[in-house]
């Protein structure tokens, strides 16, 4: 009898293994996925969120792709305790960061982030958004707050203006990579998805002018740094939601910011089992890198064992990565109570890792 399962066995030694991607030289397949921790004081990474991040990549984390990180526009967000990719003092506080996972033989991007409709406008400042709507039932603003902004070409371009700048900060500050969040919700995104893009300009309408924007925001950013671009289906709002309904579709978005210059394509699911469309049992970052020819980074669950077994998920991720389906493997939730995570799974160590808990959220192991 044949089987077409390969053992958990050669999902590790296929996570171990090293890599080069868009020439960063990686030590094994394992990112931390970016994950907001609101630990940084007016904007500016502290010296334990360098601690915080030296622990993964000292245990075996070989990209760490740092929470989302607010460029240098008003409008990105009204969070204060999120960080920033500016000049000044947090740039400061990011070279300690990058100082001490390089020191920890890691590497690491920073994802930069504009918060789009779901900045709340608690200063004053409303959320700028491609059409001023959320695409959901529920208003992202408090009743009472300033109407959501309709983004002019003069705010595109101020926007682009603003990742091209940080992107300058990070490359300053010493990062790998950077990575555009294009996913979830936030501005890019809603310039991808029809629900909340109903402009009638170049930056809407058919998929690749819905891409137009995020596009754009690529070409200012690349020379700096290799740049992985995070894209959805689903909102954080809108877990059904979709940019494309099809792998056509899918192909012109994701060529169009390939086109840009967007070198890897980081691919978020929430569970990365999932087949991304019917017929096919590829998953999103293995349409991405079948449609683009480019790397991808998978996630969604991963080491979380309730819903895919542990040993399920790993023979799977082996025949992702040996099949050339996917090229790194991101985990965000089991890093949160697990600095040593990447290093138990390689050495054969489940007993000592805690299970994810809500409560790990507020704490910073
Ligand atoms: C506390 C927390 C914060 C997150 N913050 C971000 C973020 O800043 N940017 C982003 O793209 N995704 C963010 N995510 C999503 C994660 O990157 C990841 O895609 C998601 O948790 C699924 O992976 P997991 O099942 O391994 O946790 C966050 C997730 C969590 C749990």
């Amino acid at each position: 009898m044949t089987t077409t399962t390969r053992p958990a066995a050669t999902g590790l030694t296929a996570l171990a293994s090293p890599v080069t991607i868009a020439g960063l030289e990686l030590p094994n397949r394992f990112v931390m996925a970016p994950m907001t921790r609101f630990r940084s004081p007016g904007g500016v990474p502290t010296d334990e969120v360098a601690a915080y991040y030296r622990r993964r990549a000292g245990n075996g984390v070989g990209l760490i792709v740092t929470e989302g990180t607010l460029v240098g526009h008003p409008s990105a967000s009204h969070e204060t305790t999120v960080p920033r990719m500016t000049a000044g003092a947090a740039e400061e506080g990011w070279r300690k960061v990058t100082g001490a996972v390089h020191a920890a033989g890691g590497r690491i991007a920073t994802q930069l982030w504009h918060l789009g409709s779901e900045r709340r406008p608690v200063d004053g400042i409303p959320a700028w958004t491609p059409s001023g709507t959320t695409g959901t039932p529920e208003p992202a603003s408090a009743a009472g707050s300033p109407p959501m902004r309709t983004m002019s070409t003069a705010d595109i371009d101020a926007i682009v203006a603003a990742f091209a700048e940080s992107a300058r900060v990070a490359a300053r500050a010493g990062f790998d990579a950077i990575e555009i969040h294009a996913a979830h919700g936030y501005l890019l995104d809603e310039f991808l998805w029809p629900a909340t893009n109903r402009r009638t300009d170049a930056f809407g309408g058919s998929p690749a002018r819905r891409a137009a924007f995020p596009a754009e925001v690529i070409r200012a950013v690349r020379g700096e740094l290799p740049v992985i671009i995070r894209f959805s289906q689903f909102k954080e709002r809108a877990y059904e939601a979709r940019i494309a309904d099809s792998p056509a579709e899918l192909e012109t978005i994701l060529t169009t910011l390939a086109d840009a210059g967007a070198d890897v394509f980081h691919a978020s699911q929430r569970r990365f089992w999932e087949p991304a469309f019917p017929g096919s049992r590829l998953n999103l970052a293995g349409w991405a890198r079948k449609l683009t020819g480019r790397p991808s980074i998978t996630v969604g669950s991963i080491g979380l064992t309730s819903d895919f077994p542990a040993s399920r998920a790993m023979a799977r991720l082996g025949e992702g990565l040996a099949d050339g389906e996917f090229d790194l493997v991101a985990a965000g939730r089991i890093l949160l109570g697990n600095p040593s995570w990447a290093r138990l799974v390689t050495e054969g160590r489940p007993a000592e890792i805690r299970d994810y808990e809500k409560a790990h959220e507020d704490v910073y192991f």
